[in-house]
């Protein structure tokens, strides 16, 4: 039987004693290079991290089926979770398929685009997830100064009629649609605290944007962050080990206080 991806984070997780997921956003080079340093990083760094999250432009470059694939088997072999980063934002029945594509490359959890809505949405993409125990992450509110115009915007809270952060929408909706995650920028401490609010124990928070985005990893657990996603810091690091062991030493220690 599958281990729900909860479950499997989770574990993976505890029994390495990191919360790091490593983003592993190799820089374009030619299509072998990149794949055998993507292999190489993730085999350096794998003790310190706690799942591989994998984005588009690393997927355009190596294609799912060769390069992505033996990617995500080499995750599993060191038993840890994928999680495919396409923030799918389109109708439901094209959402199915790309999920499905995901799934069947062996991802064990997507990250998708709430703004898209629930019927002929995301239910699709939950439906199939919940089927085969993998796991949903939603955008609750992004990492890059721009959030603010989409993710920051007052509306019309439609249970109430009365102006709402578009966030804290997509906060409930993570607790309504029983997400497995809520993405919230490290960029914004004060935007987790507040997500954190709404979604307390049930929803885990993931947080990209310590480092390169000028995230601070201390605010950002304190502010109650569950799981820290991390690219350039450790890729684009002339010793990805040393960079990746020193943010999993960091996070160890702030998760012991
Ligand atoms: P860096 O290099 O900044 O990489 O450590 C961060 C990684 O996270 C992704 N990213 C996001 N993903 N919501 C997401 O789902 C966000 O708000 C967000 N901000 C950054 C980015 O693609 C990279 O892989």
């Amino acid at each position: 039987m599958l281990l729900q991806y909860r479950k499997l984070i989770d574990e993976s997780s505890r029994s390495r004693r990191s919360n790091v997921v490593l983003a592993l956003d190799v820089k374009q080079m030619d299509k072998a290079s990149q794949l055998r340093r993507s292999l190489q990083i993730l085999r350096s760094v794998e003790p310190h991290i706690c799942a591989v999250k994998i984005g588009m432009q690393l997927l355009l470059s190596l294609g799912l089926h060769n390069g992505i694939r033996k990617i995500v088997t080499l995750t599993h072999e060191f038993g840890l979770p994928a999680i495919m980063d396409a923030k799918i934002n389109d109708v439901g029945h094209t959402n199915r398929i790309m999920t499905e594509h995901f799934f069947n490359a062996g991802f064990d959890a997507v990250i998708v685009n709430p703004i898209i809505g629930w019927k002929d949405g995301l239910e699709p993409v939950f439906n199939l997830a919940r089927s085969s125990g993998r796991g949903v992450l939603l955008l609750t509110y992004m990492s890059h100064i721009g959030a603010m115009e989409g993710y920051g915007q007052k509306v019309i809270n439609p249970k109430t009629d009365r102006p709402i952060e578009q966030y804290k929408l997509f906060a409930e909706r993570a607790l309504k649609w029983g997400a497995d995650g809520a993405v919230v920028g490290a960029t914004y401490p004060e935007k987790i605290r507040s997500i954190c609010k709404i979604l307390g124990e049930s929803v885990p928070i993931y947080s990209p944007g310590v480092g390169a985005q000028g995230g601070n990893i201390e605010k950002t657990m304190r502010a109650g962050a569950r799981y820290l996603i991390v690219g350039r810091s450790i890729v684009d690091s002339e010793k990805p080990k040393t960079s990746a062991e020193k943010i999993h030493v960091q996070v160890r220690k702030l998760l012991a206080c």
